[in-house]
């Protein structure tokens, strides 16, 4: 068991993206009746392991839906030229309404060039500059996969954000920034307070430990324990860090970024790491995908 509290809740993304995705059924059914199948097509670069294992997870969370999803597999040292061509085919390409290329990149691709030629009609992962500053501005844009399904999360639970205090530990461009954006805007979910912090933040402890609700997203194991955290807050763990262990078949596991053990016994709710963040992240590329294909057919969401 983990944990007897009644004050307690483990917000399980599991079941909330179990729920979300049962919901896309009948957009997914009113499309397929003007012959519409919602496709992705995905870009990966090189071999890392755990991008690869993201892309496979992906690829069979399309096909359960009967949803295109196709791999374009390159060799690690694929030239920058080569993918921008790629990307030009596949925005001419009617099959796929979203296009998505796995993060990281290697180091000598230019990851920000590369994003910028998806058209931003397609942009799965919702982190076109477009894209950003429609969001931004409070505009309809696919949204970034990862903060949207913190958002659905705190939604599904009714956790209250408005006037709350929210510190976001990572500014990365696919989770911090784009995160505090979506919590301080001018509607529901929103009207949050929100601090971001870094690795140059000074007096991290003590900024973390005014948290209302705590986002973590550092890629740092367990690096997040008790101190750092108010009693009673909502902590959201959005690390995902593979660490050695013998005792597993495949030599390793997951961990976050929180250390959950102790955490768990403080606050008043947190997702788990895997089964929190993660599959959120994947529904709401399902969700970008569906709402991209909608929008090409001119249909109201
Ligand atoms: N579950 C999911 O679906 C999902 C999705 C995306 C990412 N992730 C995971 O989330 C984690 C973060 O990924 P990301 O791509 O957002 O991050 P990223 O691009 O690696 O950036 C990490 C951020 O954390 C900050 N940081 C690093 N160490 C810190 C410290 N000791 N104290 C305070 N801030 C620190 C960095 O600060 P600077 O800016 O100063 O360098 C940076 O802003 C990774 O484990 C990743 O695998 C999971």
């Amino acid at each position: 068991m983990l944990a007897m509290r009644s004050d307690f809740q483990l917000l399980d993304g599991k079941l909330v993206a179990r729920k979300l995705r049962d919901a896309f059924a009948s957009r997914i059914d009113r499309l397929r009746e003007l012959g519409i199948v919602p496709g992705l097509a995905v870009i990966l670069v090189g071999d890392d392991p755990a991008s690869r294992v993201y892309v496979r997870n992906k690829e069979r969370a399309f096909q359960k839906l009967g949803l295109v999803s196709d791999v374009y597999h390159l060799d690690s040292n694929a030239s920058q030229e080569r993918i921008l061509e790629l990307i030009e085919e596949l925005n001419e390409n009617q099959k796929y309404h979203g296009i998505l290329v796995q993060l990281p990149l290697p180091s000598h691709l230019n990851e920000f060039e590369i994003i910028e030629r998806i058209s931003p009609d397609k942009d799965a992962d919702g982190i076109h500059p477009c894209n950003i500053g429609l969001m931004a501005t409070g505009q309809d844009c696919p949204l970034p996969c990862t903060p949207h399904g913190i958002l659905k999360i705190l939604e599904h639970y009714e956790l209250e954000v408005e006037g709350r205090h929210v510190v976001i530990v990572g500014r990365s461009n696919i989770v911090g920034k784009p995160l505090a954006l979506l919590l301080m805007q001018k509607r529901s979910p929103g009207n949050a307070t929100v601090t971001i912090c870094h690795s140059k933040t000074k007096n991290l402890k003590e900024i973390t430990s005014s948290a209302d609700i705590l986002v973590v997203a550092i890629g740092k194991p367990e690096y997040i324990d008790e101190s750092y955290v108010k009693n009673g807050a909502v902590v959201i763990d959005v690390g995902t860090n593979r660490i050695e262990d013998s005792s597993v078949q495949n030599g390793y596991r997951l961990v976050g970024d929180v250390k959950f053990s102790s955490v768990k016994e403080k606050v008043r709710a947190i997702t788990p790491v895997p089964g929190g963040v993660g599959p959120m992240t994947i529904t709401m590329l399902i969700y970008n995908t569906i709402y991209l294909a909608e929008k090409t057919a001119a249909l109201p969401k």
